[in-house]
């Protein structure tokens, strides 16, 4: 391996949760909320909570290691650590270079001030001086495409525009070090895809990239390794496709509906939680799990909740393999149907996928975004988990293609 660049020793963060309601220190009401629902506390009991511990790893100049893991593993813990936002409690890290990092979107912007401005800060703080800031400026500008913003205050871009920005802020300033959280999380898939090629580049000139995401095709298709982390312990290291494998396959009971819990959706930076799926039902389960017989039609009821009148909206999916690489993906407006408003208040909303899936295990991504500002409005990457049995609707045994992908099926016609 190369000179390690980023070395992590026995690292633990112990948060104390107490005192005020929701615990100390909890970042929002999500985080307070769930950490007492797992830590319900007698009176005057103060609550400790090792968000991370025990995590050793090292990557090496010009290496990209993905991190992955459920809502709460420490994954977002483990960057803030290594960019110094919080102290470790435990371990020790070391690091050599500079780290320009995107954290929850927006760590290191100033709402008030302007693109431009947060541009130089940024610079400021990575140590740059002026003529060199001013070198990459226009280049930075132009990749976060957002020429005629960039002398307005970032409070009024749009969640695409604001994480564009910051994107390419950490990603052109000198930096030797790039910790990236789950960038692909906003923005539209043009963006995403240019953000991986990015960060690709950025490895490729010999810098170091940590990147936490839940799109898993990204971490197979961006890192050759990455880390599983689950309750703030490292439970696999390594090939990232077997890493990926193992997380989407991991404690799987696949009931035949899912309750999404709201720590589930990835945060959209504007209008977090206006819109919000609360349950994924599958309909006629077979066996009672989460799963259709094969070539059957797979039928899901959403159920959501949508906090203010909304316009322009438009529901998508896109159904994953395993080992994430996306298979294919839908938008209620492919053929043609209009977006659509919708009144405060909760809704259904049913699908029909046509079932061309081989037999075997897939994760279902759900989303909308606005037809409009192509913001992300929600978007739960593993929504569900489904299986397609190697059986048909009538119980028949089905006899396997070959270890092919897809279903297809074909006309036969006999003749003399
Ligand atoms: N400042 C804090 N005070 C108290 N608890 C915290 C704090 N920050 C994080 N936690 C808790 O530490 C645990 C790990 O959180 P972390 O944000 O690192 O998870 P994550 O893997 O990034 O999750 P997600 O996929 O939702 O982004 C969670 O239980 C979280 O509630
Ligand atoms: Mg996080």
């Amino acid at each position: 391996m190369s000179v390690p660049v980023i070395t992590a020793d026995r690292l633990g963060k112990r948060y104390t949760l107490g005192g005020t309601p929701g615990g100390i220190g909890a970042r929002t009401l999500r985080d307070a909320i769930g950490a007492a629902i797992r830590a319900p506390r007698r009176a005057g009991e103060a609550r400790e909570l090792w968000a991370l511990r025990d995590v050793s790893f090292t990557v090496g100049a010009g290496e990209i290691l993905g991190v992955i893991g459920r809502n709460g593993a420490g994954k977002s813990t483990l960057l803030k650590l290594l960019s110094r936002i919080t102290r470790p409690t435990e371990g020790r890290m070391r690091i050599r270079g500079r780290i320009a990092s995107l954290l929850e979107v927006g760590t290191g912007f100033h709402m008030e001030l302007t693109g431009r401005e947060n541009v130089y800060l940024n610079g400021a703080v990575l140590g740059m001086r002026r003529a060199e800031i001013a070198r990459k400026f226009d280049e930075i500008v132009a990749f976060a495409e957002v020429e005629r913003f960039i002398d307005t205050p970032v409070k009024r871009y749009s969640t695409g525009m604001f994480l564009r920005l910051a994107f390419a802020v950490a990603a052109h300033l000198e930096a030797d070090i790039l910790l990236v959280d789950e960038v692909l999380a906003v923005g539209d898939a043009e963006f995403q895809k240019k953000c991986l090629g990015k960060m690709d580049e950025v490895v490729h000139a010999g810098r170091t990239v940590l990147f936490v995401s839940h799109t898993m095709g990204a971490i197979t298709g961006l890192c050759p390794t990455a880390l599983l982390l689950e309750h703030g312990g490292v439970v696999m290291q390594g090939a990232a496709v077997d890493v990926v494998h193992a997380y989407l396959n991991a404690n799987r009971s696949a009931p035949p509906s899912i309750d999404i819990a709201r720590a589930q959706h990835l945060d959209a930076h504007h209008g977090a939680g206006i819109v919000r799926l609360e349950r994924v039902e599958l309909e006629n389960p077979f066996g009672g799990s989460f799963a259709v017989p094969w070539k059957e039609p797979i039928r899901l009821t959403l159920r959501y909740q949508v906090e203010q009148d909304m316009t322009n909206v438009v529901f998508g999916l896109r159904v994953d393999s395993t080992t994430g690489v996306p298979l294919f993906g839908a938008h209620h407006t492919d053929d043609g149907a209009q977006p659509v408003t919708i009144a405060r208040g909760t809704h259904h909303l049913n699908i029909i996928i046509e079932n061309t899936l081989q037999a075997g295990r897939y994760v279902l991504a759900i989303g909308a975004h606005s037809a409009v500002s192509r913001d992300i409005l929600f978007l739960v990457p593993d929504a569900a988990t489904l299986d397609v049995l190697d059986v048909t609707a009538t119980g028949r045994p089905y006899l396997g293609k070959y270890g092919c992908q897809t279903n297809g099926s074909a006309a036969w016609e006999f003749s003399d």
